[in-house]
């Protein structure tokens, strides 16, 4: 197995929060054996989560978020697929729980909703059916009382003529609507811990919204632990208590959701950031796509695996994995942790940059460039507005 990345011998897994803990990860790896070779999707994750807490999990595709979630409640099956680590869930270690206590927690405990309703939903079955069995099987409710819980949530979910809507299939809904479904399904059981699994990826983006809404509004009426997958740094924003960000199968940050966003250290948490687009951005405002793409899988780079996309990047990082260590003493304190040696925001990362740059290393280039043109891109924007007020201001005069 390897160890970089691993909990410290003897300290047990990383701390997300204070407190008894709802979910306890630690040293999670899981990988699919092809015909190519070993597929690395996760390679030591440890983490822990309370009771009610909120926490994001971000990264690019293929970094091995799904497959983390899916380890997490033992969804990956298969006969090429490999898990070790440790999962306690209610101080329950679900990886040694029989495959039949462990199908009493899907939907009851631990639920999900996924990216796309439709494979979720059975699309020849009605939505009402779909929900009042799924009442009935885990609830023990009758025919009468589950159709009566099925109108309620979907009350709850906000489906308008709920009654009417238990009619439908679920190809006659919108993509709003069937997920609201799913949401209405996952939360039917009252779980302790509902995964979301880019719930929005699907759906337009006022629908987004709504739907994100929604979830957080659930998850803090029934006090409900919510673990929130994305690949868009903005959506764990004011939405999660904290947030993991994913590399290659790895955690490479992880703090308080407010502090990663004021203090970010890891050059790819940064490379996250400068790819979500900002509201009131001028539509010519050129978007800072992250150079390169994530490694394969099967063939990861020794060292610090975004090495040969990072901005940063010094020889020290293609031959050493660099830990996952406390970020430094700022607000996050001991939960803020980042895996790198040349860490944003610090000397070390500056030096680091200052030499890429005038060593003229493209990716390097290439974020410097896109905040010059950010920089002066809000310069002109302010010059413009000064000279508008004035203009307007001499008309008025
Ligand atoms: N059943 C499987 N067999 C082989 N490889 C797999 C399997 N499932 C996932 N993988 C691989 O594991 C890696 C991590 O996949 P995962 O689905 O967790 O990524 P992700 O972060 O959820 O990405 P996305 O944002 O696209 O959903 C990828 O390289 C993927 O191709
Ligand atoms: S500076 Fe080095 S260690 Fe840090 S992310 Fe970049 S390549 Fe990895
Ligand atoms: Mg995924």
């Amino acid at each position: 197995m390897p160890a970089e990345n691993a909990s410290t011998p003897g300290t047990g897994p990383v701390a997300v929060s204070a407190g008894s803990p709802l979910l306890r990860v630690d040293d999670l790896h899981t990988s699919f054996h092809v015909a190519a070779g070993e597929v690395r999707a996760v390679r030591g994750v440890s983490l822990t989560l309370d009771r009610g807490r909120t926490l994001g999990i971000v990264g690019e595709s293929g970094s091995g978020k799904t497959v983390l979630a899916r380890s997490i409640m033992r969804l990956n099956i298969g006969g090429n697929v490999s898990t070790s680590g440790n999962v306690e869930f209610e101080g329950r270690d679900l990886l040694d729980l029989p495959l039949k206590a462990m199908k009493n927690l899907w939907g009851t405990e631990l639920a999900m909703v996924f990216q796309d309703p439709m494979t979720s939903l059975n699309p020849v079955v009605r939505v009402g059916r779909q929900l009042t069995e799924h009442v009935r099987s885990n609830l023990g409710a009758g025919r009468g009382e589950a159709r009566q819980m099925a109108i309620d949530l979907l009350r709850e979910v906000r489906i308008p003529d709920a009654e009417a809507r238990l009619r439908a299939f679920p190809h006659e809904l919108s993509g709003g609507m069937r997920q609201r479904i799913c949401i209405a399904i996952a939360l039917a059981c009252e779980p302790a811990l509902l995964f979301a699994d880019e719930p929005t990826t699907a759906l337009d983006v006022t629908v987004q919204h709504q739907i994100l809404n929604l979830l957080g509004r659930e998850q803090r009426d029934r006090e409900m632990a919510m673990i929130l997958v994305t690949h868009d740094l903005g959506v764990v924003a004011g939405r999660t208590d904290d947030t993991i960000v994913m590399y290659a199968g790895k955690v490479v940050e992880q703090a308080p959701t407010r502090v990663l966003f004021t203090e970010m250290r890891h050059p790819y948490s940064e490379a996250l950031l400068r790819s979500i687009p900002r509201i009131g951005q001028r539509s010519h405002t050129r978007l800072s796509a992250i150079t390169g793409r994530p490694p394969d899988p099967i063939d990861i780079p020794p060292g610090c695996p975004f090495s040969p996309r990072c901005p940063y990047v010094q020889q020290k990082c293609r031959e050493e994995p660099p830990p996952l260590v406390a970020a430094g003493d700022g607000a996050g304190g001991a939960s803020h942790l980042s895996a790198c040696w040349y860490p944003v925001g610090t000397d070390a990362g500056r030096d680091a940059f200052a030499r890429n740059l005038a060593d003229r290393l493209p990716q390097t280039v290439v974020v410097a460039e896109g905040s010059e043109f950010a920089e002066s891109a809000a310069a002109n924007a302010a010059a413009e507005a000064t000279a508008a007020n004035g203009s307007f201001e001499g008309g008025g005069a």
